[in-house]
């Protein structure tokens, strides 16, 4: 665990508008899922030179299992084909990659080249990029909840690891696109201080400037974390900003 991802801004988005975008513009929507990869492509670049450590990316929801058989197996084909023909890239740039997420619904096909990216970026110290695939927050909890029914030490940063798979920093800021306002079950232990911030950009408009606007308006806020506006200015507030911490054996 390359501990400088810590230190820097931890970005939830959930990339949504996909479908919308391709409909708009007389597309089938799996050309919207096609651009929306670009998308992440660019966001991932512009990303470690805003200040950002960790990219946790919606890429397929537990519940997108009801959409239409089509859709789902264009996005589990394009994952699959992105981590094929793109790691080496992810690796040059520094990317360390994880899948966050239940795997054994997946594809063997996928399966494999996640654990190979996963091996294969696993030294990357520019940027963590989290994809969120097969990915519900409330089911990471409730097996993060089992793991201490059955004995793990029951301690918050020890709990944020067990939901997060991982040593990773609290969420930040959630970007969602396309104009809805909601989680959807995305990282909800770990988004409890987080701001959002909600753009009507379609994903696959969204651009580098539309990350450093986001991240701007994040600058703006204030971050109190339950004490006074004058503690928070004197940065009182900060201190609850913490990694989770590895489990006690
Ligand atoms: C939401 O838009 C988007 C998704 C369910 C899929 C997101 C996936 C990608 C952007 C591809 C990610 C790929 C890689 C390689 C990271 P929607 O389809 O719900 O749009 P709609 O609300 O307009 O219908």
């Amino acid at each position: 665990m390359q501990t400088s991802f810590l230190s820097k801004l931890h970005v939830g988005v959930i990339m949504d508008g996909n479908g919308r975008w391709a409909t708009q513009q007389g597309l089938p929507r799996g050309l919207g899922h096609e651009a929306g990869v670009d998308a992440t492509r660019r966001v991932m670049e512009a990303a470690p030179g805003m200040g950002v450590g960790t990219l946790t990316l919606f890429a397929f929801s537990s519940d997108n299992w009801r959409r239409p058989d089509e859709e789902v197996a264009t996005l589990m084909h394009l994952l699959e084909i992105y981590l094929r023909s793109e790691t080496h890239q992810l690796v040059e740039k520094g990317i360390r990659l994880n899948l966050i997420g239940r795997r054994d619904r997946l594809p063997p096909g996928l399966r494999e080249e996640i654990d190979r990216a996963e091996a294969m970026t696993a030294a990357g110290d520019r940027l963590h990029v989290r994809l969120a695939v097969d990915y519900s927050a409330r089911d990471a909890i409730l097996a993060a909840a089992a793991r201490i029914s059955a004995g793990e030490d029951l301690t918050r940063p020890g709990f944020s690891r067990l939901v997060s798979g991982d040593i990773v920093r609290d969420v930040d800021l959630v970007i969602r696109t396309s104009g809805e306002q909601r989680l959807s079950d995305f990282m909800l232990w770990e988004s409890a201080y987080a701001e959002l911030f909600f753009t009507q950009r379609m994903w696959p408009d969204f651009t580098g400037e539309d990350l450093a606007e986001a991240l701007a308006a994040f600058g703006g806020r204030q971050r109190r974390f339950g004490t006074t506006p004058s503690q928070a200015a004197l940065k009182v507030a900060a201190a609850h900003t913490m990694p989770a911490q590895p489990v006690a054996a």
